[in-house]
């Protein structure tokens, strides 16, 4: 077995998921590859959630009877525990959301609606970049759309970073909001926030952080990472689905108008006018994703018994290992950075001029779960003039014989496709 410096026990942690231990198409073990897509779930938060629903099940925030405390207790110390988790200032700057996409979108409808100086208007600018997921370009084309401001971004290099070199004509003085992923789910690319966030600080603009590929595989400090808001969602860090996060400074979501009414966010409602709860609850109209909530709470427990700090060595030391084996392969193509510097756990490639659904549909009839398609980050696709890519994404109970069992797969693939 190949042993790599810097692996966690996989052989412990792998009997945390039960769903690992399964085998298809006529006893194949499941090798699982599709990590960016969404995250398997271990035996402790399964278990959690179920204890909520049978012994905790109840509304939050509006019973006087016991299970309504309970679940309202649960629900809000998931919030002390996802606020510990980013180093949040205050539990107060956490609103749960029902996933990545709600968080983002709830950002750039907060901003539509704003009063100056927050306003995104006709007068001004919005900057995104060339690899966002298509949930940090289509809020903001909306918000264009609808307002009059023009939307900018980054281009990509050859190697798939990020093009900084016109940044100063990128970020200028009419920027409103900058938003930009943490790491890029496709190309697996690791944005430099620093320089960023210093032009966007420069010119007075906001800044959001996708990091829906960064929270389930690194430390997240959002005081460290000096943003306006941080997004991310559950379901790719061990959590369950339905459960989506947005942290925001306290006086921005103090300052900011909500998108969504309804119960829970407000303070009194009469038939002419309402006013608001104080945040996080002006943000989250409606019955919560509570059970959801629970799971995420859990999440964080394992992630932090195992250390986020273990986690991203023993993905980095995967990636470096898959890196290496998969440019052996002949005719692969890696499309984004080619070492694991600077570079996440999911890793798109093309197979010579084999389409990459046949590669993904032959690679399953071996048991190997990968990611097919444009990966909701189509334009990064057509920068680099290809349909799709084939992605295999790792976490923090892959292993060095699932690379080895990918890379025999492909060389089936090749063989399948003469
Ligand atoms: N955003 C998810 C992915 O990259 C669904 O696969």
């Amino acid at each position: 077995m190949t042993q790599l410096p810097g692996l966690l026990d996989t052989e412990a942690i792998r009997k945390d998921f039960p769903i690992l231990e399964r085998t298809l198409h006529d006893g194949k073990k499941l090798v699982y590859l599709d990590n960016a897509a969404t995250s398997q779930t271990p035996r402790q938060v399964i278990d959690v959630i179920s204890e909520y629903y049978e012994q905790h099940n109840a509304n939050v925030h509006r019973g006087v009877h016991v299970l309504a405390e309970e679940a309202t207790a649960l629900y809000e110390g998931a919030r002390d525990k996802v606020a510990a988790f980013i180093n949040a200032p205050s539990r107060d700057e956490v609103i749960f959301t029902k996933n990545a996409s709600e968080s983002l979108n709830l950002v750039a409808n907060m901003l539509g609606w704003a009063d100056e100086p927050y306003r995104v208007d006709h007068e001004t600018e919005i900057v995104i970049t060339e690899m966002e997921h298509h949930s940090n370009i289509v809020p903001w084309q909306l918000l264009s759309q609808r307002t009059g401001a023009k939307l900018k971004w980054f281009g990509l290099t050859d190697d798939g970073r990020l093009d900084l070199s016109n940044i100063d004509e990128v970020i200028t003085e009419k920027t409103k909001i900058v938003s930009f992923v943490l790491v890029s789910n496709i190309l697996g690319t690791v944005n430099p926030v620093e320089a960023i966030v210093r032009r966007a600080q420069e010119v007075g603009a906001l800044v959001l952080i996708d990091a829906s590929q960064a929270a389930p595989h690194m430390p997240l400090d959002v005081q460290a990472l000096q943003a306006d808001f941080v997004a991310f969602t559950g379901h790719k860090m061990c959590g369950p689905t339905g459960i989506g996060v947005l942290w925001g400074r306290q006086e921005l979501l103090e300052d900011l108008p909500p998108f969504l009414g309804g119960g829970e966010m407000i303070e009194t409602v009469s038939m002419h006018s309402s006013t608001y709860a104080p945040a996080p609850h002006k943000f989250e109209a409606g019955t919560p994703p509570i059970a959801q909530a629970v799971g995420l709470g859990a999440a964080v427990d394992y992630l932090t018994a195992i250390g986020m700090d273990k986690i991203e060595q023993h993905e980095h030391a995967i990636t470096e290992y898959a890196v290496k084996r998969l440019l052996e392969v002949p005719d692969l193509k890696i499309i984004g950075p080619s070492t694991a510097e600077d570079r996440g756990a999911a890793i798109s490639f093309t197979l010579g001029d084999i389409h990459p659904h046949d590669v993904g549909q032959v690679l399953d009839e071996q048991g190997i779960a990968v990611r097919v398609g444009h990966h909701c980050a189509r334009p990064v696709c057509l920068r680099y003039g290809i349909p799709a890519t084939t992605r295999a994404s790792f976490y923090l109970y892959s292993t060095p014989g699932e690379i080895d069992a990918l890379v025999d797969g492909l060389e089936h693939v090749r063989n399948f496709f003469g």
